[in-house]
């Protein structure tokens, strides 16, 4: 049965993936309305860097990954060293993409946003397939509710206005023109 640890964390990513979905169905936006196309990745740029790095991306570096460590399991050590390693793929990436959109290059943005996007639901995948299932598995219930606390204090910290705020924008941004 999936944790109220996992449930947090998988409910976190499904807000990531509409946003990876909607850079795919806006993928000829840059074209057809390149205004509309600038609003919309500021708002991803926004979205990326806070909702998925420091809510999420963040939560897993400064509370589960080092409590899994502690742990000296294997397998799951070798699974955080490689998901750490995405994490900091993905910052450079952003700042690849920043770049080309600085330079109304639209079409270099979208390419590597695709890219991004890409890698961000492999990374999210093994998140949500093997690590979460893992941790199920070897934390104590007590643990698990205390890993859980301590992501919801992050939240805390972070914002839980903001964080809402951040899954009503994707919505909205969901109601954009797409053009297929
Ligand atoms: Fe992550």
């Amino acid at each position: 049965m999936q944790t109220s640890l996992s449930e947090l964390l998988v409910a976190g990513h499904n807000v990531i993936l509409k946003a990876a979905k909607l850079i795919e169905t806006n993928n000829r936006l840059w074209e057809t309305d390149p205004p509309a196309y600038k609003e919309f990745v500021n708002c991803l740029f926004d979205f990326l860097s806070v909702y998925a790095d420091e809510f999420n991306h963040q939560k897993g570096e400064e509370i589960l990954f080092p409590a899994m460590c502690k742990k000296n399991d294997i397998a799951g050590m070798s699974i955080v060293r490689e998901l750490t390693e995405h994490h900091e793929d993905f910052r450079q990436q952003l700042q690849e993409i920043r770049k080309a959109f600085s330079y109304q290059d639209y079409f270099s943005t979208h390419r590597y946003l695709e890219t991004y996007i890409h890698k961000l639901r492999d990374h999210i995948g093994a998140g949500s397939d093997e690590l979460f299932p893992m941790d199920d598995d070897i934390f104590s219930e007590e643990e698990i509710e205390k890993l859980y606390f301590k992501c919801i204090d992050k939240d805390k910290e972070l914002g839980m206005i903001l964080k809402k705020d951040y899954e009503e924008q994707i919505k909205t941004l969901n109601r954009n023109e797409t053009v297929q």
